[in-house]
Parts: structure tokens; sequence; C-alpha cells
């Protein structure tokens, strides 16, 4: 039981309405959240209490001025049922990332870590079985001042939610090249996860899937020609051998998957390159037949293999998946290691503490 944490736990839990063998993601809500408060100088009232609604003033600065960060990341259940985090102090240091970019508090990553481990062993029972599925954890904070002007705020609240989720796509993923709208450029923000970068995101999505594709592949800001990210992930490309994905310049992710992905390939003697993406290098490579594998890289989709990426009037199509023998061989090994098949040597899988919640 943690000094700093109270726990009010829940005398109607809604697991028995869950059906496993259907999650839809996104859509199943666990039976707890954790809340903490920011008022100015300090976080406190750190709690865990029944999942439910929350009540927020008119004028709260997140929703006019969007100071709101977040994370995603995922809990799982090892093959012998020990609930493990993947790469929970990463997650800490990122959101702080982002509060820094938003001008918002840090949120201190022991308590960060610690919130996990009591809400996801207290919800370990979500936590969906199914390799591939998993317990999909949602930290985030927005600012809550009730003022009118603009500045950054004094109030914030840090909230965590879980709930279980299966596969994010169910297929490759078509892609168009966005040539209109852009999702970020350096010094902008989209180094950060910050809310709006994907609320900016969803017009130029749904003139993608309203033409028939699954995303956009955005590019950079100034000349439509560096490939940036893939609608909520990032992007690699396998191109004659070798494994290429765009570089971070503070208009990209940095995403924790992508780092996993290009650490184990490194591991495995594979040669990963951060760069500048080119189209035209891309055009070329797949008119060349070199063009091996395309695949977005994001926690909630972890590997998303591309099947077609079209660019005005060029379409590139990718081989069949089963012919992705790099981009499988990454998801092999994250899966493994959510599962516990694959021996963690570098410390990214970390099993909830046990937890005897005392409530109060
Ligand atoms: C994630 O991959 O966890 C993300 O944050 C993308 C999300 C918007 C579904």
């Amino acid at each position: 039981m943690s000094a700093r944490i109270s726990i009010t736990r829940t005398s109607n839990s809604r697991l028995p309405d869950l059906d496993f063998d259907n999650i839809p993601f996104g859509a199943a809500f666990s039976d707890h959240m954790f809340i903490a408060e920011y008022n100015g100088n300090k976080w406190e009232n750190a709690r865990i209490v029944p999942f439910g609604n929350i009540s927020v003033h008119p004028a709260c600065f997140a929703l006019h001025y969007g100071q709101a960060i977040f994370e995603g990341m995922k809990a799982s259940k090892s093959h012998d049922g020990k609930p493990m985090l993947f790469r929970p102090e990463m997650h800490a240091k990122r959101i702080n990332a982002s509060a820094q970019r938003m001008c918002m508090p840090d949120f201190p990553e022991d308590l960060f870590v610690e919130a996990l481990h009591l809400l996801v062993g207290l919800d370990h029972a979500w936590i969906p079985p199914q390799e591939g599925s998993a317990l999909y954890i949602r930290p985030f904070m927005f600012a809550c001042d009730e003022y009118f002007g603009v500045r950054p705020g004094d109030k914030y609240l840090f909230m965590i939610y879980t709930g279980p989720v299966g596969p994010y796509y169910s297929k490759p993923v078509r892609l168009r090249a966005e040539l209109e709208y852009v999702r970020a450029v350096p010094g902008g923000t989209g180094e950060a996860k910050a809310a709006g970068n994907y609320g900016g995101a969803i017009l130029a999505t749904e003139k993608a899937k309203a033409a028939g594709f699954d995303q956009v592949m955005w590019m950079d800001g100034h000349e439509f020609r560096y490939v940036q990210e893939v609608g909520t992930m990032n992007i690699f490309f396998v191109i004659d051998g070798k494994v290429v994905t765009p570089k971070t310049d503070g208009s990209i992710l940095k995403g924790i998957t992508r780092n996993s992905i290009m650490t184990i390939l490194r591991e495995r003697g594979y040669e990963v390159e951060e760069k500048l993406v080119d189209i035209h290098e891309l055009i070329a490579a797949s008119e060349a037949g070199k063009l091996q594998e395309a695949f977005g890289a994001g926690t909630a989709a972890v590997i998303a293999p591309i099947s077609e990426i079209v660019y005005k009037d060029k379409v590139m199509k990718l081989p069949p998946v089963e012919a992705f023998k790099i981009a499988g061989l990454a998801k092999a090994e994250i899966n493994g290691l959510r599962s516990g098949r694959v021996v963690d040597e570098r410390g990214w899988v970390v099993p909830v503490q046990a937890l005897e919640p005392a409530g109060v």
C-alpha cells in the first residue's frame, strides 16, 4: 500500500460485462483511475478512485487553449499470468518532455511509475490474455484554470485510466502522402504528445479515408518532400535490406516503439538509419523493386504493415505482408517480450508489483 496514493475501490466491478473475445479498440474502460492535482506549486491529493466522469469548469484552460498532453502505453500478461508494464520509465520521461514544451509542470517520475503499478495491479484482471491484445494505459495532464486570458495554467489535473484493447489495425494499411495539410514543422509541437497535434490531424485523415485510404503519410511542411510519420505512428522502410526511418527534428514524435524497434534491429545486426526520407528516393526504390517493407510503429498499433503508398499519381505497392521479414521479426520480439516468452535482457518489461490494496 502506497503512503502517497490513497485507494478507493469500486464496489461494483464492470468486469463481468466484458467479452474478452470481442474487444473493440478503445471503447472499454477498466474499473479504476488515478488522479492527482497541481495547485500552483506541488502535486497533491494523489488517489485511485472508481472510474467515472469528472467535472470541469466551462473556462477550463485545456478546453480553450489546448494545454493538454498524454501518453499511450500498454500492460500485458505474461504466459504464466503475471501483469507487466512495458518501458514505464521512458513514458514517465516523455510526458515530462511534452509538459516542458507545453509550459506545464513536470509530473514526478517516481509517482508516475508508482501510480501505474497500483492502478494496473488493482485492475490486472482487465488485461486481455491473448497475444496482441493488451491493457492500454492512458496517462494525461491538462490545465484546468478558470480564467479567460492566455497564460500558463496554475492548476492541472494528472490522470491515468486504462482499458483492454485488441489490435488497432486488422489489415495492412493504404497510405496517401498528404500534400495539402501539415501535421508539424520544426519548432512547433510535433515532438510533444500534445492533444492538439491529434485534433489538427483529423481533417486530413478523414479526407484520405473518404478517398479510400486508411491513413495519411505526413510530409514536411516546407517542400512536402520528406516523410515525417504516418497517422498516429512513426514509420519505417526497408530499402534493399537497409532499415530507414525519418530522423526526429522536433516535428516527429520520439516514439517508444520506434526506439524499441531500432534497438532490437541494431542488436540483431541490421543497419538502421535515421535520416531525411525523400519521397523521390522511395519512388525510385519502389520502381527498382527495392522497397521491400514499410510499416508504422506505435504503442496502439505496435507494428502496422503498409500495403500501398500513393504520392500524387505514383503508386508504391509493397510486397505482401508475409514477405515482411524485418517487421515480422521486430513484432515477434516485442510481443514475445510482452508475453514473457522472449527473455528481457534490456529491463524493458517491468513486472507489476504485488498489491494488497487497503480500501480507504
Ligand atoms: C498510441 O499509439 O498509443 C497513440 O498514442 C496513438 C493513439 C492516438 C491511438
